[in-house]
């Protein structure tokens, strides 16, 4: 088998290529953000809207290290199929409960990439006049931005390699990994 930091890999970890936030400075991070955003809405009603499937562990992370009450409603959107590049191509597979109109909206996404997903979600939900719509993210990739979108809290910035781990899944799998980590170079798929 396989070796990992000198430890024998499980299944899961043979698809990590190098580790790149470990989970202790994950939640480290994520205690500075819970922070800042728990003194910025502080006295004002909270709705975090996250976005299935990959911002589930960061949502539940971040809202136990919030000070101020929040309700919390949930998204999907089809971005990606099972490669690694953007299709550009935006559906609304799950929406709101929620009714968004005259709340404080803070939209908790995984990861930003090309922008696209986020560019589509912004409109959709700004159409729908909340009191206010800020965005935190746990990742962004600078390099890849293709359209701008302002982000109000930003976890960490990391270079253009594909992650999994901490909720970002390479074709489904891999979001159970504590940590983000590079997808293991065997299993990205040749360049079209
Ligand atoms: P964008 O529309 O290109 O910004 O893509 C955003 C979405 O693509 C994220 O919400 C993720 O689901 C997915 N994504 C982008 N980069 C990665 C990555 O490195 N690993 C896993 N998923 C990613
Ligand atoms: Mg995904």
């Amino acid at each position: 088998m396989e070796r990992l930091r000198g430890v024998t890999q499980t299944e899961l970890e043979q698809a990590v290529g190098e580790i790149l936030i470990e989970a202790d400075a994950l939640q480290s991070r994520i205690g500075e953000l819970g922070a800042e955003i728990s003194a910025d809405y502080a006295g004002r009603d909270l709705l975090l809207v996250g976005v299935l499937k990959g911002a589930v562990f960061f949502m539940a992370d971040l809202m136990r290290e919030l000070t101020v009450p929040c309700e919390i409603d949930f998204m999907a959107i089809s971005s990606y199929g099972a490669a690694t590049d953007s299709s550009g191509v935006v559906r609304i597979l799950k929406d709101l409960d929620i009714n968004v109109s005259g709340r404080n909206v803070l939209v908790v996404e995984d990861i930003i990439d090309s922008g696209l997903t986020l560019s589509y979600l912004m409109r959709n939900l700004r159409a729908r006049k909340p009191a206010s719509l800020e965005v935190v993210t746990l990742l962004t990739k600078p390099e890849r931005r293709e359209i701008d979108v302002p982000v109000r809290y930003v976890g960490f910035e990391i270079p253009n390699r594909f992650v999994i781990g901490y909720g970002l899944d390479f074709a489904e799998r891999y979001r159970n990994l504590p940590y983000v980590a590079v997808l293991h170079a065997d299993l990205i798929p040749p360049a079209t």
